[in-house]
């Protein structure tokens, strides 16, 4: 078994962020996305891992690597145009050859890995296991009819969804999934849609069986999800301490400090991880934080929140809750009169005066 791993997309709903990094690189837990995909893979014992990526930026190449560090061996197989998943699938045919394959878009997370997903389609002898997910707002995903036990259709973003289900993005295939690809038509938006793949399937008598996912599951595509899939990563953390903790201080909860990080006359209270090192200098870093290496956070609050790298946060006295910082974001507040706001802010980013 193999796996093809997606990098791709321009990850419109994260701008700002998304103008400076891939959306795949952001960390969850001061990881990057992308490297729970690639360890859910190497996990089920799959060594050979393609990844699709935007033919324009060597962004996610230059950060993987060959692989070596997650015991797998890395084939990185660009795409010159966002055509669409089954696109991807189609480009990666001589890569894949006559194997089966998991099929991951590299921005799902979903807890307990890949392992029994790939059970069930080996035991079924199946050509395609979907894997499914209860959802408030099917309309944004793939959305299966079911009759009985069994998929009988599959509809792309319907208006008028058959189940409350979304197909999640991690499926697996053997190789009937190259006839589907190479034989749909591109959608009115112009893309070749996985879900015009599984309906090819299901309408040529190609076995379709499924799981659904009962822990949790996140497409993080929105600054939410982000904050979501952070929370229930730092909540099922081994707590770890390479960092300094001077007297004053109080640690509580499951919190990890990378090497370097240093708090001094704070509170942290797990869960939560401070990067390496980082300073938290008389202040509170409260649940579900994580804040990336090379940060300062002197005389200010921070809570359920996610800070990427070299970012300050001085002397704030309103505490920053709910929010997702990017690389070297400062927040100062200085002193003196007239007592103002002074912003610099780049395009499209999004401040919220509560
Ligand atoms: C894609 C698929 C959709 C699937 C979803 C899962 O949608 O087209 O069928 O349900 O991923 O994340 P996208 O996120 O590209 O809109």
């Amino acid at each position: 078994m193999k796996a093809l791993i997606t990098s791709g997309g321009r990850g419109t709903r994260l701008r700002p962020l998304t103008h400076t990094q891939n959306k795949h690189l952001i960390p969850i837990a001061n990881k990057p996305i992308i490297h729970y995909a690639i360890e859910y893979c190497a996990e089920a014992g799959i060594k050979e891992i393609g990844i699709v990526y935007n033919a324009d930026s060597t962004a996610i190449p230059d950060a993987l690597g060959d692989g070596a560090q997650f015991g797998v061996k890395l084939t990185f197989i660009p795409q010159e145009a966002p055509l669409g998943l089954a696109h991807v699938v189609k480009i990666s045919q001589d890569f894949i050859g006559d194997d089966s394959f998991v099929f991951y878009l590299g921005d799902n997370m979903v807890v307990g890995g890949l392992k029994r997903f790939i059970d069930e389609f080996e035991k079924n002898q199946s050509n395609c296991h979907l894997t499914l997910a209860r959802v408030k707002d099917p309309q944004r995903f793939g959305v299966p009819e079911i009759v009985g036990q069994r998929i009988v259709r599959i509809e792309e973003k319907p208006q008028k969804p058959k189940s409350d289900y979304a197909v999640a993005g991690i499926y697996i295939y053997d190789s009937s999934i190259f006839e589907a690809v190479n034989n749909i038509k591109p959608s009115a938006r112009g893309e070749l849609e996985i879900s015009d793949a599984h309906q090819y399937l299901l309408d040529h008598g190609y076995k379709i069986t499924y799981s659904e996912i009962t822990g949790w599951w996140k497409d993080t595509g929105k600054p939410y999800d982000l904050l979501e899939a952070n929370r229930l990563v730092l909540d099922n953390l081994q707590e770890k301490n390479e960092g300094q903790v001077d007297e004053n201080s109080l640690v509580t909860g499951k919190v990890v400090l990378e090497k370097g990080a240093k708090i001094i006359n704070s509170i942290v209270r797990g869960p939560a991880i401070i990067g390496k090192n980082t300073v938290i200098d008389n202040s509170y870093i409260g649940p579900f934080t994580s804040i990336y290496d090379n940060c300062l956070i002197q005389n200010s609050e921070v809570e359920f929140s996610i800070l990427l790298e070299r970012c300050k946060l001085i002397d704030v006295t309103i505490r920053v809750e709910h929010s997702l910082l990017g690389n070297e974001v400062e927040i100062v507040k200085t002193q003196g009169r007239p007592a103002t706001n002074r912003f610099l802010i780049g395009d499209q980013s999004r401040i919220e005066l509560l």
